[in-house]
């Protein structure tokens, strides 16, 4: 069973990218990265988890290939950034997720990813 089955599918993961996205808007260290309007942000963060949890492929079917570290190089991202977000995303999963070894099964994957998107030191 994939780890976006086992959250609970779509429902579930969609709610999850809406809370983080609460917190990253009023992130200190993060939310000036972001653009006014986070809503097309949030569509393609859905469809990019759904398929990087192991669901259906929504984000390539209809942007391409991921690429993700190089869609993030124009954006300065820090350690510190990359911990920041993933504490965003840990209190969201808090809220939507009650098993907490499932919990840390997905934050471990998705912090493979934000240490790999550090591309600027400080
Ligand atoms: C490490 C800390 C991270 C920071 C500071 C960060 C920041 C950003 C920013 C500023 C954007 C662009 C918003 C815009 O369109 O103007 C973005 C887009 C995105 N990020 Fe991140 N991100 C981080 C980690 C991650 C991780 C770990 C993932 C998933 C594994 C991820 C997935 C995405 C996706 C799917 C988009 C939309 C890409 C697109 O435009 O097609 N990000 N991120």
């Amino acid at each position: 069973m994939t780890l976006f089955e086992q959250m609970g599918g779509t429902p579930v993961l969609n709610k999850t990218v809406t809370l983080f996205y609460q917190n990253v808007v009023t992130d200190p260290k993060i939310s000036h990265l972001f653009p006014e309007d986070i809503t097309p942000v949030m569509e393609k963060q859905a469809q990019f988890l759904t398929q990087f949890l192991g669901g259906p492929p929504l984000y390539t079917s209809v942007h391409g290939h991921p690429r993700m570290r190089a869609r993030h190089l124009p954006f300065e991202i820090t350690r510190e950034r990359a911990d920041a977000w993933l504490s965003c995303m840990r209190r969201a999963l808090e809220q939507t997720v009650p098993d907490a070894s499932l919990r840390d099964s997905i934050l471990e994957r998705l912090s493979s990813s934000a240490y790999f998107f550090v591309n600027t030191e400080g």
